[in-house]
């Protein structure tokens, strides 16, 4: 079994062999309606229990349709609602009990120490489905869509990201270096990737390169990625880091400083770091972003119970 909780501890080769399975399941399932089953059913009769601390849609979602789709099933738990949530009981026994009921644990927390506890007592495969540090299920699954729409190996390509330097962008850093693509980051001064993060990216001899000017990180942009300035229970001051970030929105006239056939990105939900004209444009593949978890998701699982073939 193999957990998936960071990009960064995954070898290369075995990112490389999800999206490969992903490509191949995604292709098969054109004739599928969204029920039905994969030929084979490689999960046929296996649980994953899910647990939000935090709102979900997407994830919660295509969770459960990657592995209904697979032939097994999930039960999806709020943390609130169990006695580890209320304080009435560790880690270590609810993480025996998911453990004994359960085949596979997704995760969505607040708190990287959880994951890293959890793992110490599970003894299935934990997924991390966004913590405060990571979100690798999404930007694997976006590695996935800009190979789709662009019809190459992301390595060929320049993506640059603006905003905030959040769990999606250390994914998205981390992805930089294991599928070694040029990565352009546009953010004011003082809200640059962490030291621990740039210190990781140059033990692994990889350059990223940091603009605190929008338009100079956009230019050459094959693909433009954002996420909300002020992420999901971010205790900051949120009408001054919004001013902070005014110069940091995609906008039209941010998106003619890129290449022509530029995509934009957004894992969503969005706030006002987009234009609603970047956001509804023909650039725009969102949607397809969106959807792309699903079939991402289900060759992350099979890689988890070790049944990718
Ligand atoms: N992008 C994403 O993870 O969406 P949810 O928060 O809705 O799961
Ligand atoms: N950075 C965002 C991503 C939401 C899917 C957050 O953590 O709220």
């Amino acid at each position: 079994m193999n957990h998936f909780i960071n990009l960064k501890d995954i070898p290369a080769k075995d990112l490389k062999k999800i999206l490969k399975d992903a490509k191949r399941r995604k292709k098969l399932r054109k004739i599928f309606n969204t029920l039905e089953i994969d030929k084979g059913a490689p999960l046929k009769g296996k649980l994953l229990i899910q647990m939000f601390e935090k709102s979900s849609l997407r994830t919660r979602l295509s969770f459960y349709l990657a592995i209904k789709q697979l032939g097994g099933g999930t039960l999806t738990l709020r943390s609130n609602e169990l006695h580890l949530g209320a304080g009435g009981e560790s880690i270590e026994d609810t993480a025996k009990i998911l453990s004994t009921y359960g085949d596979g644990f997704m995760l969505r927390t607040d708190n990287d120490k959880k994951i890293e506890n959890f793992q110490d007592y599970l003894t299935i495969p934990m997924i991390n489905g966004l913590s405060p540090s990571s979100h690798p299920t999404q930007v694997l699954s976006d590695v996935f869509t800009i190979e789709e729409i662009k019809k190459t190996s992301i390595s060929n390509l320049n993506i640059t990201w603006i905003g905030d330097s959040n769990n999606v962008l250390n994914s998205l850093i981390a992805a930089s270096v294991k599928f070694n693509f040029k990565l352009n980051i546009g953010c004011p001064k003082n809200y640059g990737p962490s030291k621990s993060v740039l210190n990781w990216v140059k033990k692994n001899k990889k350059k990223i390169y940091i603009f605190h000017s929008a338009e100079k990180a956009s230019q050459n942009a094959d693909v433009i990625f954002t996420d909300k300035v002020v992420s999901l229970n971010d205790k900051v001051n949120k009408k001054q880091k919004l001013l902070r970030f005014n110069k940091f929105k995609v906008t039209k006239k941010l998106m003619s400083y890129t290449n022509k056939d530029c995509i934009f990105l957004h894992c969503l939900p969005r706030g006002p770091e987009v234009e609603e004209k970047v956001f509804f444009s023909k650039q725009s593949k969102v949607w397809q972003q969106a959807l792309n978890r699903t079939h991402v998701q289900k060759s992350i699982l099979l890689y988890c119970f070790g049944k990718l073939r």
